[in-house]
């Protein structure tokens, strides 16, 4: 269920909720002599008593920098949060969206289930962020949880406090955030979800599903149409489990003419064993999150359609399960790709990459002005960027710095990484067309240039390894424990920036 939210203007002292979450820019950092007091001001405002707390824990309002005060003695609530802002001027629109989202967080952690936003001057513009965050904030995966593991209390209710007018067009704002940060929680709940409860079979039915409630165009492929249409890749990935593969195709096509047309593309391995190269025991489990670019692309319909962009957006998933079995694939077979070419299957547990061949060789022949990929990779990417930053590839400079946009709007951290070229060289096979990985040395590289073989005549692709920031181990920004939905909103960026290039007037 969405949160109820709501706006108006009031004085703190006037609003009364469980927790009440306060936003405070930073001091300056030269305080002009005879300048009032801020905090000072805020106390009054607040009936006084937090003077004290914020001495001793010589809160400034910087940046993360975040104070409780139990039981504040003249507001009607449990506990009042102080959270720093940093500078007005420096803020951006994700540090807005984090900010939010560590309101709603802590009022889930104090058993809250009515939080008070009160936000400073400067949010105007940021309201669809402030929604964004409270919603992703608020997320927690306890479907699984009964008796009292089953939270009792859930945050409900956000009452939005600003001290000026409400600008116009809050409501619309607010409202598009929410259902952003909606699509978002979708991906989070796929890619959370336990790989008994989702095989492909029910990844394909969650597409469906998003595609009925939103009105998308739908198409299905089970094991047979996936064999006759020449997906042999997805077909070799899936056929060692007896969950069987399944290829979904989404399409939104805007009401008008359509500017532009783009395709995303998701890796949907809803369990990753290694199949017969198997993995390793220890963390096995962490790859029930191997769908998460496709939850990422289910999601991002879903967004794209509360949206409705003036071009035509395409979501593609090839969801298998990767085991081992009688039927497995194996090292050192050899199996066509849906574009024809042959490969040498080296470990079956790069089985990303092969699924996402046939993928991207399908979404070429759609035509698409640009394409995107999002997989949960490769090991190698994580060891290069670490848990918190996914890797991406471009094969143009036009396109990276259209991506390279999207990002610094989403707040998502990707860093770019090259396509090298020298290292192709690693996927020449003696007995197919193509091995389907190298040496263990830029193995994130490797992969990148392996599935650029399958992208045809498409010029501008953007591939993105998410390993990484699929997934957090502790609760950051805006980002809860377990999957973080982490590319939805990139991409979304994309999709904005696509639409915003093609309303643009023609130059002359
Ligand atoms: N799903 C894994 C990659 C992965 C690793 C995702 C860690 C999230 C966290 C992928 O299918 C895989 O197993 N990749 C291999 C490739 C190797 C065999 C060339 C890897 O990275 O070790
Ligand atoms: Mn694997
Ligand atoms: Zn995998």
């Amino acid at each position: 269920m969405p949160l109820k939210i709501s706006i108006r203007t009031a004085k703190p002292l006037e609003v009364s909720g469980d927790v009440i979450a306060i936003g405070v820019w930073a001091l300056p950092a030269k305080k002009k002599k005879d300048a009032p007091d801020p905090f000072a001001a805020l106390d009054r405002g607040l009936g006084g008593g937090l003077a004290k707390v914020i001495a001793k824990e010589d809160f400034k309002g910087k940046k993360d920098q975040q104070i409780r005060v139990g039981t504040p003695a003249k507001l009607a609530a449990e506990s009042v949060l102080l959270l720093g802002l940093g500078e007005a001027d420096a803020m951006t629109d994700a540090e807005a969206r984090a900010f939010a989202g560590k309101a709603a967080r802590a009022a889930n952690g104090e058993k809250a289930t009515r939080l008070v936003l009160v936000l400073p001057a400067g949010f105007d513009n940021r309201l669809r962020f402030i929604a964004e965050g409270l919603e992703l904030g608020a997320y927690r995966f306890t479907k699984y949880l009964t008796g009292d593991r089953k939270p009792k209390k859930t945050l409900k209710q956000v009452e939005i406090v600003l001290s000026s007018a409400v600008p116009d067009g809050a409501k619309k704002a607010l409202t598009l955030g929410q259902r952003i940060a909606e699509a978002v929680n979708l991906s989070r709940d796929l890619s959370n979800e336990p790989s008994n409860e989702l095989p492909p079979a029910a990844l394909a039915d969650a597409a469906a599903l998003v595609a009925k409630d939103h009105g998308l165009e739908v198409q299905v492929f089970d094991m047979n149409e996936i064999q006759s249409r020449g997906m042999r890749l997805l077909q070799a990935v899936g056929q060692g489990s007896s969950n069987e593969p399944r290829f979904v195709h989404l399409k939104y096509t805007p009401r008008g003419e359509s500017k532009k047309r783009l395709v995303f593309v998701g890796k949907g391995i809803t369990f990753d064993s290694g199949g017969i190269s198997i993995k390793p025991a220890a963390g096995m489990g962490e790859m029930k999150h191997d769908m998460s670019g496709a939850a990422n692309v289910i999601g991002l319909m879903a967004a794209v359609a509360a949206l409705k962009p003036d071009v035509e957006v395409h979501g593609l998933i090839a969801a298998a399960e990767n085991m081992p079995d009688g039927k497995a694939y194996r090292p050192g077979d050899v199996w066509p790709s849906l574009d024809g070419k042959s490969v040498e299957i080296i470990n079956t547990d790069a089985e990303g990459r092969l699924v996402l061949a046939d993928a991207l060789a399908y979404g070429n022949a759609l035509k698409p002005d640009l394409m995107i990929d999002n997989a949960t990779l490769t090991g190698a990417c994580v060891v290069a960027l670490g848990n918190t930053c996914s890797g991406w590839y471009a094969t143009n400079e036009e396109t990276a710095t259209e991506f390279g946009a999207a990002l610094k709007r989403s707040g998502e951290q990707m860093w770019r990484m090259p396509l090298l070229e020298e290292l192709k060289e690693q996927l020449k096979s003696d007995v197919a067309d193509l091995k389907h990985t190298g040496d263990r040395w830029g193995g994130s590289i490797t992969a990148a240039l392996f599935l650029r073989e399958f992208i045809g005549s498409t010029k501008n692709w953007v591939h993105a390894d998410i390993a990484g920031p699929a997934t957090t181990e502790r609760a950051v920004g805006w980002n809860p424990k377990g999957a973080t939905g982490h590319g939805v909103l990139t991409f979304l960026a994309v999709v904005e920036h696509a639409q915003a290039a093609a309303t643009e007037p023609a130059a002359t």
